[in-house]
């Protein structure tokens, strides 16, 4: 088969959600009608329940490396679906957003009891800024929600983007009767507790069919039309267009943990969602459909597990075809580098690959060559941009208990921030080591896997910082009054890039003032350091 064909086959996405609105549910069912899996249950959630980090940590061992929930692929009506998950916890965000950028569009879960969170908001600017086709899912109609419309209202002003119902729920919680699909004037009838992978659809004429009536009572019926009538001169028409421009978001209401509603969006999303498109990379736009393989790794995920000390590198290929024992270049090393056991992940199973096409993500073994953002191509000299680095919020100094084992406190930290965990922060190299990370509970994970995967033991001192933000110059003397009067709060990342952490706000726009001539950047992408390392 082409290599167009194998990409027109593919559809790589994420669900995204606040924690607790049911994307883990939504995905077992997913999984369901695809046939990957076979009983409901199977699929473990990845949340972490009140905060605790042994729940992390025993989460974490029971799942094994994890990977098999971090990449979940099946086959639906012809297509392979490419499944990216994404940590529930907030202090995993930076995660997610990472994930985020190997996806080609994205499904939102809403509790429709709850509406728009908090995690929602924060993950859909990231969705916004890369402008990904987003289909929406309100969730929990089988409960006493908000009202439908105020829903819409609610996702419109607050996420920033236009909706487009595509089907419409009559009642809710006990009187939910089920979603009309005002495309296909179809009703779909809700049943409760439904594991079964049929839904039961009843076909009309239109809305005016006296049928309708028949089906679920007059005045629903009557209430149905009104309802109709007014979304149809509040929301534009859909047209695809406008979703895969990323502008209108189509929206879908149904019951997960039923089963209900699920296979109408999973099969209007093999209808409507993209396929693999071009990537932004630092020669310009990289066609899926070039005949080079090329791709980038956008997360690193170790082994908790101390038997099995590998990591896998998540890669998401955008281009050409990979194949297993073929020599790549590894840019920013410039090294040839082959993989003998690639894989990637069926449902539960993790199997090793002969070959891969674009949207497709694999599980590359790494010893420790890679860092996020790495990219492989045949031989040319650019990489993928926008793997995003955030601005970590909170700080910690390293400080080593046991002089012993200062090589296994190094080792770990350096592996542990290139799998993107936290940021190391150094002043007067090897003096101060800082630590900065999005979400507190990273730092528990960190001093756990210090100890337990590289047996050093150290002490984290909280450090009070603003937040990270990276000092851009071109000449000394535009950070003179930086460098005289705050250089107790600058240091170096990992890259050699010169770092501020000011104590606040107010600081940090002193020193905005007082150095207009340096630029301060609050993120980074993975590779800008070594594009500037490049270009010097
Ligand atoms: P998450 O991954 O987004 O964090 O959410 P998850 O799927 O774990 O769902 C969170 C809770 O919401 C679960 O209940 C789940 O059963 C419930 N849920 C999911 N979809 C629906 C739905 O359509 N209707 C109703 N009423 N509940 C739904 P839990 O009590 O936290 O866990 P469990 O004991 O049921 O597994």
């Amino acid at each position: 088969m082409g290599i167009k064909k194998e990409i027109e086959k593919r559809k790589t996405f994420a669900i995204i959600s606040h924690p607790d609105a049911g994307k883990t549910t939504l995905t077992e069912k997913l999984l369901l009608y695809s046939g990957a899996i076979q009983i409901a249950g199977a699929v473990k959630s990845n949340k972490i329940k009140k905060t605790a980090t042994s729940d992390f940590m025993e989460i974490e061992r029971q799942r094994g490396i994890s990977v098999s929930t971090s990449v979940l692929s099946f086959n639906y009506k012809g297509y392979i679906i490419n499944l990216l998950d994404t940590p529930g916890h907030k202090d995993f965000a930076e995660d997610t957003y990472r994930t985020l950028t190997a996806v080609d569009s994205v499904i939102l879960v809403i509790d429709s009891v709850k509406g728009v969170e908090e995690q929602t908001r924060k993950l859909m600017e990231v969705c916004r800024m890369r402008n990904y086709p987003v289909i929406v899912f309100i969730n929990k109609l089988d409960r006493e929600g908000k009202e439908p419309i105020e829903l819409l209202d609610e996702i419109e002003k607050e996420l920033n983007i236009k909706v487009r119902p595509l089907t419409w729920p009559v009642g809710m919680g006990s009187r939910f009767k089920g979603v009309y699909n005002i495309y296909k004037s179809t009703f779909n009838f809700f049943k409760s507790g439904k594991t079964v992978v049929e839904e039961e659809v009843t076909t009309f004429k239109d809305l005016s069919d006296p049928d309708i009536d028949k089906a679920i009572g007059h005045n629903e019926a009557m209430a149905l039309r009104d309802d109709i009538e007014l979304i149809d001169t509040i929301y534009e028409n859909f047209k695809l267009e406008s979703y895969l421009n990323g502008d209108i978001a189509p929206v879908f209401f149904g019951s997960a943990v039923n089963n209900f509603g699920v296979k109408e969006l999973l099969d209007t999303f093999v209808e409507i969602a993209p396929c693999p498109g071009p990537r932004e990379a630092t020669c310009g736009l990289v066609e899926p459909s070039t005949e080079k393989f090329s791709g980038f790794v956008f997360k690193i995920h170790a082994n908790i597990d101390p038997r099995h000390r590998d990591r896998i590198a998540f890669f998401r290929v955008c281009s050409g075809k990979f194949e297993r024992n073929k020599f790549y270049h590894h840019v920013r090393l410039g090294r040839d580098i082959k993989f003998p056991n690639p894989a990637n992940f069926m449902a539960q199973d993790k199997s090793i690959i002969e070959e891969a096409f674009p949207g497709d993500v694999i599980g590359l073994y790494d010893s420790g060559i890679f860092k996020i953002g790495d990219t492989l191509t045949e031989g040319e000299a650019f990489m993928y941009k926008g793997v995003p680095r955030f601005s970590p919020e909170h700080f910690c100094e390293v400080q080593n208990t046991d002089p012993f084992k200062s090589k296994q406190l190094e080792k770990g930290l350096m592996q542990l921030t290139d799998e993107g965990l936290a940021q190391l922060f150094l002043q007067n190299p090897g003096n101060r080591r800082i630590l900065g990370v999005v979400g507190t509970l990273q730092f528990d994970v960190i001093k756990y896997r210090l100890l337990h995967e590289f047996g050093a033991n150290c002490k984290f001192s909280p450090i009070n910082g603003y937040k990270a933000v990276w000092v851009k110059f071109k000449n000394p003397k535009d950070i003179e009054d930086l460098t005289t009067y705050r250089y107790h709060s600058l240091f170096y990342d990992k890259n050699n890039n010169l770092v501020f952490i000011p104590e606040s706000k107010f600081i940090l726009q002193l020193a905005k003032e007082k150095n207009p001539q340096a630029e301060f950047l609050e993120n980074m992408e993975h590779n800008d350091e070594t594009l500037e390392l490049e270009a010097s």
